[in-house]
């Protein structure tokens, strides 16, 4: 793997926890099990290898049509997640943050991800965001509406709101842009993730189902990044 042209920025969409099951003969709950064990190997490397923020799709606020057992397996797991692995996070020094609305979340589960963030907020390691109950469009209009409550207020004029007071209105706060944006599964869409970070970001679809993603996949991602020639709308002379 190149490391000298590594991503500051990588957000994944996990997707094929159901194709996987389904090719498997196994419950969708199972498939989304497994998932969370490639997500634990993906996470380890990241902070192993310096990345410095990853972030993470794990339940839209589309996910919520899914069948009640689903939805509840997806649940249960988060809770499992946040509850389990929340001291070997902080131990390695990973900073946890909940892109999405968590009060939207039920209480158990809110709870837990209010005191995950709250837990690990000082570390300095892996900035790991978790996108919860989350809708990229969502988001911009929250971040629209509190800038429009700061102008009625008298804090701001129109003309204060530009890019950069937009993105201090976003859950993404303070990070730096998507660089590099993988989902696996072969699906080739952003389904309402990180629609303003990814302006730039580079796409990889690598066609494997999230839970057979292993660290020879991820490795071959960051190298497709690393031969990406970015320019940022400008030319190279
Ligand atoms: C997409 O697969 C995956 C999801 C909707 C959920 C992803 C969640 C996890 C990996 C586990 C929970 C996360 C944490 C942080 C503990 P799909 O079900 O849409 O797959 P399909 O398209 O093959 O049906």
């Amino acid at each position: 793997m190149n490391t000298s042209a590594l991503p500051r920025h990588v957000a994944i969409i996990m997707d094929g926890n159901g194709r996987w099951a389904k090719k498997n003969a196994l419950r969708v709950a199972l498939g989304h099990r497994k998932g969370v064990e490639a997500l634990r190997a993906i996470i380890r490397e990241s902070s192993d290898i310096g990345i410095e923020a990853l972030s993470l799709y794990a339940f839209s606020t589309e996910n919520w049509r899914r069948s009640p057992e689903e939805v509840e397996a997806l649940m249960g797991l988060l809770l499992e997640y946040f509850t389990n692995e929340i001291d070997e996070l902080d131990e390695n020094r990973v900073c946890i943050r909940i892109l999405g609305d968590k009060d939207g979340m039920p209480e158990k589960q809110r709870e837990a991800l209010i005191k995950a963030e709250e837990r690990t907020k000082n570390n300095t390691g892996l900035k790991l965001n978790i996108a919860i109950n989350y809708g990229s469009r969502a988001e911009l209009a929250r971040a629209a509406r509190i800038l429009a409550e700061k102008a009625v207020r008298g804090e701001i004029r129109p003309g204060d709101i530009t890019e950069q007071a937009l993105a201090d209105e976003l859950y993404t706060k303070g990070l730096p842009d998507v660089d590099l944006l993988i989902r696996t599964s072969g699906e080739m869409r952003l389904s309402n993730f990180l629609l303003y970070q990814c302006a730039y970001a580079e796409f990889v679809f690598p066609t494997v189902l999230w839970p057979d993603f292993d660290l020879a996949a991820y490795h071959e991602a960051l190298d497709a990044f690393g031969s990406r020639d970015r320019r940022f709308g400008g030319r190279k002379t």
